[in-house]
């Protein structure tokens, strides 16, 4: 078992996105790829001698290759410690809770989230700091900064590490401890909620339908909702993580969780319907004929929040990305709380959340969270619901509806154009920028325009800035646009258009309708089908 140390050169492009570095499997694949950008990550954080990390995948087609690939560096690079877990699988959420519970100095997730795996799916790696969160930009900056200078990459000459048993193992002078993925993170949901209320309304007759998408949280969930809550077997679809995710599309919202939405929508279907993603932090909320938005999730979750033991004390604060709706801010209203506006990425809310101004976290990426790890949880997501439900012995329609009688409904809606030209989405949002300034006072299909800009943020407790965080248009009357592209995307650029506006009275209009003057408004301000070509979103949700 010897080290050895390859020859190297940068690799274009291994600038870490959104969350992470996602590309291609099979540019990962490509010889060195890997190697490349783990080496250049151990540089990135300053070295791993002595250091201690938690390892894991989602199961994606690559993720056993990787786990090994990256164990061997670990190794050939000095670290002490590994925490993998059982066959090289972890949730995000999961991953998080044993960086904290370990007091490692990091970890890795091998995962894309919810993008298509397979051979000719999506692969990423997501690097993790000492506070269980996704790298701050800081970080990623120096580890896209050594990807652009590495020569050598060290690796140790082994065979494989057996991760079929949890145990130790030993990989050089470094100590492989192989963990269950699923136990320690099932008593961290156990210390959150009530256990037994929740029990209470599964024996009751309360039905639930959890999709796991064939993705991670399969084995979370059967665990939890059907062993330890008695939710009845089956309740848990798709439960088996497969490597191509079943050829499905593991994001869960209306379109990939099409199959869960038909379910939910029979007046005879379950009282209660959810969904994760690839790695377990995303999360949508059904009850039955209704489709509860992230936004309005959120919001719920913050109202309601006293009824979860762990939060029953009240939340320090609140946060939200900034495209997310503002109905989470008549909630902190109405609470006297702090509502923060970050930009787009979870990595936004870990000094918030370090420093205990926030308890509460979400974004309308379908990503919800809190104080008791740093990153987003799908499923912690869908017990804080079953929580509320419980308490307050009410269906979801009826949560939702009383939620809109008391402080009115702000219709949300995300319109996606996928694949477009990088040049094109490019050029639309620099048409956008250059009027911003004529904007204020101006009419568009019908709507005044009160205010215009391009977000940036000051993070309240380490003063960095971040600017081009996408471009809000604020309207009369509350309603708003955001324009942004996407940053996680593999493939051309994905222009994303938010959608909102606020009705105190109505509260049970179909949202495209209730949004179609804003449609048009967007259209109008950034050309977008004379620009793209594009009559339609590719997806609405
Ligand atoms: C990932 C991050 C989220 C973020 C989302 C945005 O899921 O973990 O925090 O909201 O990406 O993706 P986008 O494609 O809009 O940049
Ligand atoms: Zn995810």
């Amino acid at each position: 078992m010897s080290v050895i140390t390859v020859k190297t050169a940068p690799i274009a492009n291994q600038k870490p996105g959104t969350s992470g570095l996602r590309k291609k499997t099979r540019v990962f694949q490509e010889p060195g790829y890997l190697e490349n950008f783990i080496q250049a990550i151990w540089t990135g954080i300053g070295g791993t001698k002595g250091k201690t990390f938690v390892l894991g995948g989602d199961g994606r087609f690559f993720n056993t290759e990787a786990i090994q690939i990256v164990l061997r560096m670990a190794a050939a690079s000095g670290a002490a410690r590994v925490i993998v877990g059982q066959n090289g699988l972890l949730s995000t959420p999961a991953a998080s809770h044993l960086i904290r519970l370990h007091g490692a100095d990091g970890g890795l997730v091998l995962s894309a989230s919810h993008n298509p795996g397979g051979p000719d799916g999506d692969f990423g790696v997501k690097y993790n700091i000492a506070n269980g969160g996704p790298a701050p930009e800081g970080v990623t900056a120096a580890i896209h900064a050594a990807t652009e200078e590495i020569n050598v990459y060290r690796i140790l000459e082994t065979s494989d590490v057996d991760l079929s048993l949890c145990g130790i193992a030993q990989l050089g002078r470094t100590e492989i401890a192989i963990v269950d993925p699923v136990a320690d993170y099932a008593a961290l949901m156990e210390g959150i909620f009530d256990f037994s209320a929740i029990a209470a309304l599964f024996s009751s007759g309360f039905r639930i339908r959890f999709d796991a998408m064939h993705a991670i949280t399969g084995p979370y969930a059967k665990l939890i909702l059907e062993n330890r809550l008695g939710a009845s077997k089956g309740s848990v679809v798709n439960a088996v993580p497969l490597p191509d995710f079943g050829q499905g599309h593991p994001d869960p919202n209306p379109i990939w969780a099409k199959a869960l939405v038909n379910e939910m929508m029979r007046p005879d279907g379950p009282d209660f319907g959810a969904a994760s993603d690839g790695d377990g932090d995303r999360n949508m909320i059904m009850g039955r004929g209704i489709y509860v938005t992230p936004s309005d999730s959120l919001a719920a979750m913050a109202a309601n929040a006293a009824l979860v033991p762990a939060y029953a004390n009240g939340l320090a604060g609140v946060a939200r990305s900034m495209p997310t709706s503002l109905a989470l801010d008549r909630v902190a209203d109405k609470l006297g709380i702090e509502c923060y506006e970050t930009p787009t990425g979870w990595k936004y809310f870990g000094n918030l959340l370090d420093a205990g101004r926030a308890t509460l976290c979400g974004e309308e990426s379908a990503g919800t969270g809190s104080d008791h790890i740093r990153e987003k949880d799908g499923l912690w997501a869908v017990l804080f619901w079953l929580n509320i439900l419980a308490a307050r012995k009410c269906s979801v329609s009826e949560l939702m509806t009383d939620h809109w009688q008391t402080y009115g409904r702000n219709y949300y809606s995300r319109h996606d154009y996928e694949g477009i030209d990088s040049g094109i989405a490019n050029d639309l949002m620099q048409g956008l920028r250059e009027k911003l300034s004529a904007l204020p006072d101006s009419i568009v299909a019908g709507l005044r325009i009160i205010a215009a800009d391009e977000f940036a943020y000051d993070d309240p407790i380490d003063g960095s800035h971040s600017e081009g965080q996408g471009i809000r248009i604020h309207f009369h009357g509350g309603a708003r646009l955001v324009f942004r592209l996407s940053g996680t995307g593999t493939v051309g650029a994905t222009l994303r258009v938010y959608l909102e506006t606020v009705d105190a009275q109505n509260i049970h209009r179909n949202p495209q309708d209730a949004l179609i003057p804003l449609i048009q408004a967007a259209d109008q301000l950034a050309m977008i089908a004379e620009r793209t070509g594009r009559k339609r979103p590719t997806v609405i949700t």
